[in-house]
Order: structure tokens, then C-alpha cells, then sequence
């Protein structure tokens, strides 16, 4: 039943070094190196990150895995375990956005691009990569294979770049170079991992805090519906052009305020006429899940998983009421997940559309939830989904 628990980091590790010297050879005198870099849950704070608004994401002990080495040759290979594009190419033909033929790796190279034009630094480089989270499900597995990149070139390099810049280099790598108009998070949380604790993210600024989270008082489960989530991009892009008009009609008929998440109710309650009802909806999610992270961030603070999965709950139900971004599988998972003894709370996590939801439990119930939601599911859909339990990573870094 538990699909989605992840080959061993030791063996996947291992799968890496064997590709790495099965393709680019193991030459003793320039050996290559190995590096790590986290996926992430987001608990609260649906689609706020590109309204300016707060978020509370964790970066899991799951990600991405790359063995890298420099090359003098100005040539750029990258591999991965799961894909079965292999990309070999010349640096100088690198512009300032991503090619088809590319696939997977524009990632890697577009922060090799970011890299470069910060830091001057253009040698090319081969690398190896391989993971462990469901991929594109929801979990950021882009992000972790940008910051990995961007860590190893760092580290490589020797040029000691503070997290926050690689994570804002991975940022303009994703929007720039592959051309997906994310917010910050999903970098950040990746970035700026920390064993133990939560990232709260004001993407406002950005600010951030880490916020303890306790694994003995509540566990973070990952339910992946194996919907695939094939609406994401397009319906991601529409989120973010609606939040842009919405902000711009409040700016004339209520208050002139920088992010659409600084607004209030009675804001939205006097540009009401301006709006249609999606737009106003739109909006009314971005506002109010400001309070529902704001709330959850307080109560990570007390411990008080009570009141965190409440705004778990709460927040499921705006980003698919007002929102419009679950599905089915999505609300049948949540709400199976909900009605099981032991869960605080329940919603989708990532953009939406399909893929992975999160539940945080009590430890000790994870064999009762996933039997109870597996048969819901299962006669609903004639699926079984996946399930793990994910644990607070120590963010990215050289593995030793
Ligand atoms: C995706 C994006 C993030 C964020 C979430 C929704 O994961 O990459 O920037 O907007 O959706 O919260």
C-alpha cells in the first residue's frame, strides 16, 4: 500500500555514482562531488506567494540528489535517473531562455545561465541527478533540482553565495529561463531548509522566520491521488493574471496598496461592483488566507496542532470554493483524510489541480488513516492512492 515510500537515500545515491562514472567517467584526479537539496509542503498560504502575501512552507527530508563536477571544456551534461532525455551541449549556445529539446534540463541550465551572469563564472559542468519525492506532484521537485544545481555550482566554484541569493537566482531561473510564473516559495523553502523547523516566508519583502515544529506532537502525511496535474500550468497562469486584475481595480476603487494579500474584506466589500464575482472570489481567497496562515504560523508557535489543521481545513476550502484550484480527488482524499481519528487537518498542497494533499496526524494513527482513506478513495475512483509520512529536512548541502 505504501507506494510512495522512497528507494533509500544510500541506494539512490549510490544508482547516482554508478550513472555518473558509467557516462562520464571516474577520473581520480578530478573527482566529481555530491550534493542534496529538499522538495517542500507548504501547510497554509494557497497561491499567496505571488500576491505578496505570507506562507508556511517545510522543506522535506525527501528531494533531489545530483553528483557534479566541473568541466574546462565548456561543455554542459546533465542526466537523470528518471528521465530518459540525456542533454549534451555546448555553454556558448546557452541564451536567455530554455529550448524544447532540453526537457527536464533547462532547469540545471538555467541556474548554470543565473550563475554565470552573476558571478562571471562560465565553465561548463556535468552532472547526475536522481530523487526521491513523486514528481510533479506537487512537491516541488523543480525547485529541488534548481537549488541542488545552484548549491553545486556554488560549492564547486567556491563562491560561498548566501541561500537567500540561490534561492532568488533559482527563482528568476524558473520565471526567466523555463518561463513558469511561480512565486518565491517553493525556492525559499528549498533553500532555506533547516532541521527541525518551518520556514514562515513574508514574500512581501522577502522576511522570513523559522518556526519550531514538534515531530513528536504531529506528523505530516502525503496522500498523492495520482491524479496527474495536467491543468497546473494553464490554470496557474490564469490564477495569477485574475489576482493581477483583481489587485488593479482595488488600487482605483478602494486603497493604493503594493500586494493583493495587504487587503482587507471591507476593501474587497467596496470594489465589490467593480468586480465580477470571480475576480471578487478570487481575491477573497488570497485575503482571508492570509488570516489562515497568519493564525496557523501562531499556532505552530503554542504547538497547537488543533488549531493548525483547522486552518488546514479551512484553507482546503477556499482554494477549492473561491479558489477553484482541487479537483475530485483532491476533496474526496481531504475529506476522507478529515473524517479519520487521528488527523488535525487536511488540504491540497502545491498548485493544485491534481497530484499530492497533505494531512497532519496524530503519531500512532497513520495505519488507521491510510486503511480508511485508501478504501474511500479506492471505491470512489477504483484507485488506491499512494501515502508517506514526511519528516522536517535539514535543507540542502554536499553530502559527505
Ligand atoms: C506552485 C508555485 C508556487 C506557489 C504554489 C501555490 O507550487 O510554484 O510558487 O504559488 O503553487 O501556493
Amino acid at each position: 500500500m505504501l507506494e510512495m515510500t522512497a528507494t533509500p537515500r544510500s541506494r539512490l545515491v549510490d544508482a547516482i555514482e554508478a550513472r555518473f562514472r558509467a557516462d562520464f567517467g571516474d577520473a581520480r584526479a578530478h573527482p566529481f562531488r555530491r550534493f542534496f537539496a529538499p522538495g517542500r509542503i507548504n501547510l497554509v498560504g494557497a497561491h499567496l506567494d505571488y500576491n505578496g502575501g505570507d506562507v508556511l512552507p517545510m522543506a522535506v527530508d525527501r528531494g533531489i540528489y545530483a553528483a557534479m563536477r566541473l568541466r574546462s571544456d565548456g561543455r554542459i551534461r546533465c542526466r537523470s535517473l528518471d528521465q530518459d532525455l540525456a542533454v549534451d551541449i555546448d555553454a556558448n549556445d546557452v541564451g536567455a531562455r530554455t529550448r524544447p529539446e532540453w526537457g527536464w534540463a533547462g532547469y540545471p541550465i538555467g541556474i548554470w545561465h543565473g550563475f554565470q551572469q552573476r558571478t562571471g563564472l562560465g565553465a561548463g559542468f556535468e552532472a547526475v541527478f536522481g530523487g526521491d519525492l513523486p514528481i510533479a506532484s506537487g512537491l516541488s521537485s523543480s525547485a529541488a533540482l534548481e537549488i541542488v544545481t545552484a548549491i553545486g555550482l556554488d560549492a564547486l566554484h567556491g563562491t560561498s553565495l548566501e541561500r537567500q541569493q540561490i534561492a532568488l537566482l533559482a527563482h528568476r531561473a524558473e520565471t526567466g529561463f523555463v518561463g513558469v510564473r511561480c512565486g518565491i516559495m517553493d525556492q525559499f523553502a528549498s533553500a532555506l531548509g533547516r532541521s527541525g523547523k518551518v520556514l514562515l516566508l513574508h514574500c512581501a519583502g522577502p522576511r522570513w522566520e523559522h518556526v519550531p515544529f514538534d515531530p513528536e506532537a504531529c506528523e505530516v502525511l502525503v496522500l498523492d491521488t495520482k491524479k496527474p496535474r495536467t491543468l497546473a500550468k494553464s490554470g496557474f497562469n490564469e490564477r495569477v493574471a485574475q489576482c493581477a486584475t483583481a489587485h488593479e481595480i482595488l488600487r482605483t476603487h478602494a486603497r493604493d496598496l503594493p500586494h493583493l494579500a495587504s487587503y482587507t474584506l471591507a476593501d474587497l466589500e467596496q470594489s465589490r461592483e467593480a468586480m465580477d464575482e470571480v475576480l471578487f472570489r478570487r481575491a477573497r481567497h488570497v485575503v482571508t488566507e492570509m488570516g489562515r496562515t497568519r493564525a496557523g504560523a501562531a499556532a505552530l508557535l503554542r504547538h497547537d496542532y488543533t488549531t493548525l489543521g483547522a486552518q488546514l481545513d479551512a484553507s482546503h476550502r477556499s482554494a477549492a470554493g473561491d479558489y477553484e484550484v482541487s479537483c475530485e480527488e483532491l476533496d474526496v482524499i481531504t475529506s476522507a483524510a478529515r473524517g479519520s481519528e487521528g488527523v488535525f487537518g487536511s488540504r491540497l498542497t502545491g498548485a493544485g489541480f491534481g497530484g499530492c494533499a497533505i494531512a497532519l496526524l496524530r503519531p500512532g494513527a497513520f495505519g488507521d488513516v491510510v486503511a480508511k482513506v485508501s478504501e474511500v478513495f479506492r471505491q470512489r475512483f477504483g484507485v488506491v492512492p499512494a501515502f508517506d509520512v514526511l519528516r522536517v529536512g535539514a535543507g540542502p548541502g554536499e553530502i559527505d
